[in-house]
């Protein structure tokens, strides 16, 4: 038997111009954090952002690299989980960066999952007006979502998210083995977000996982298939097209919104708490996205959804309403929960629907007594 060959990263290009970056994806690629910034950025200082959980396993690995290609480090610590994306933790951050002597040619360092690469990217957006920052993502969510594409927050008072800036990062850094001691379920939720580029936009992506999402759970390295690593970079160069053609989110980028209209509204409904995570909720909205385009007006047939809904079920994705633990929200509440989270104009709410599996679009016009009447159905086969 031949040894597991060890491929070089992938790296994918996201074009936005003077503003464009790299992805690099690959196992073991924090070892070239220093170096690579030493490339992009010689001479520049580095304040690392990071979380307890985080700190604790790869800060001194991060740092370790830093310090081998000669470049300055110095490190704040978060608590861990999204109360971090507060007004409060977020003065912490800028008022430890400023301590730090972070000048306008230095860098943040985003060392974590997505809440604080969020949290550290809006603190790279506002101090001294703005510094540049590079993104290490250490959660699978984070690596094929959040890490990429420039959308920073914090949260409000009134919600998720509504405090924040569009700020670019100047590299993007995925070491695939962190993930090898994420918790399960962290994994699993993130696993959600790499269907949902399939469901959206890649049918053939799609057919891969189904046949290939243990290796890509396992970490597939055992053959050299590198099964995780591929699923990675093909999530990102989906997310890096749509976002170099939509920075803003005035159009297509929408479409990354898959099921997050039901998703969100369930994860409202839970309290935002750890009875149901980001990725989970998603899991159960794609589900219901597919349900309701379904239902209207046949727009996927009804085996196609069902074979979206069994991929999720089979690697243990909650898919539908009745498999999130604890009390349900009503039907008056899931419906306030959408109308706070879109604009409702005259009746009519913006949904990202399929035609089928790899075929998502932006319908403006969904009535929302359609969508009662949907959810009333799916809370009544409770
Ligand atoms: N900016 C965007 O485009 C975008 C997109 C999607 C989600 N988000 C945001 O991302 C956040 C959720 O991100 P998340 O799911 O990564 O959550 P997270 O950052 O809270 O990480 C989840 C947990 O895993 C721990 N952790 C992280 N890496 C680990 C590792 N390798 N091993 C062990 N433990 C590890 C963390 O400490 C935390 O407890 C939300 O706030 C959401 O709003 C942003
Ligand atoms: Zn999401």
């Amino acid at each position: 038997m031949t040894a597991p060959v060890r491929s070089d990263p992938a790296v994918v290009k996201v074009a936005l111009d003077d503003r464009g970056y790299d992805i690099v994806i690959g196992r073991g690629v924090i070892a070239s954090l220093g170096a690579r910034i030493a490339a992009l950025r010689p001479g520049a200082k580095t304040f690392i952002v990071t979380d307890n959980n985080v700190a604790e396993r790869f800060l001194a690995g991060a740092e370790a690299a830093l310090a081998h290609a000669g470049v300055a480090a110095s490190h704040v610590i978060v608590p861990p989980g999204e109360s971090s994306k507060s007004y409060r933790v977020f003065e912490d951050v800028c008022e430890a960066a400023i301590a730090s002597r972070v000048e306008r040619g230095d860098l943040v360092i985003a060392l974590g999952g997505g809440v604080i690469g969020d949290l550290a990217g809006f603190v790279a957006a506002v101090v001294r007006r703005g510094i540049d920052y590079v993104q290490v993502p250490t959660t699978l969510l984070a690596q094929v979502d959040s890490s990429v594409g420039g959308k920073t927050a914090i949260d409000s008072a009134h919600g998720k998210n509504l405090v924040g800036a569009f700020h670019q990062p100047i590299l993007v850094l995925a070491d695939t083995a962190v993930l090898d001691v994420l918790p399960k379920r962290e994994f699993r939720a993130g696993y959600a977000e790499v269907v949902k580029y399939g469901l959206l936009g890649d049918a053939a992506f799609f057919s891969w996982l189904e046949a290939n999402w243990s290796e890509v759970f396992s970490g597939g390295n055992s053959s050299g298939s590198f099964a995780r690593d591929h699923a990675i970079a093909v999530c990102c160069r989906a997310k890096a097209a749509i976002v170099a053609r939509d920075e803003r989110e005035t159009g297509e980028r929408q479409l990354l919104n898959l099921g997050h209209t039901f998703g969100h509204a369930l994860e409202a409904a839970c309290g935002f708490s750890d009875r149901l995570l980001h990725g989970e909720a998603i899991a159960a909205g794609m589900a219901l996205a597919f349900e309701f385009s379904a239902r209207r007006q046949g727009l996927v047939p009804k085996a196609e959804a069902a074979r979206a809904i069994r991929h999720l079920a089979e690697v243990g994705l909650p898919t539908s309403i009745k498999d999130i633990a604890g009390p349900h929200p009503s039907v008056d509440q899931m419906m306030d929960l959408i109308a706070q989270d879109k604009k409702v104009k005259r009746g009519m709410l913006t949904f990202i629907l399929v035609r089928g599996i790899g075929s998502a679009f932006i319908e403006t016009g969904v009535d929302a007594r359609e969508v009662r009447a949907f959810l009333s159905e799916k809370l009544a086969e409770q």
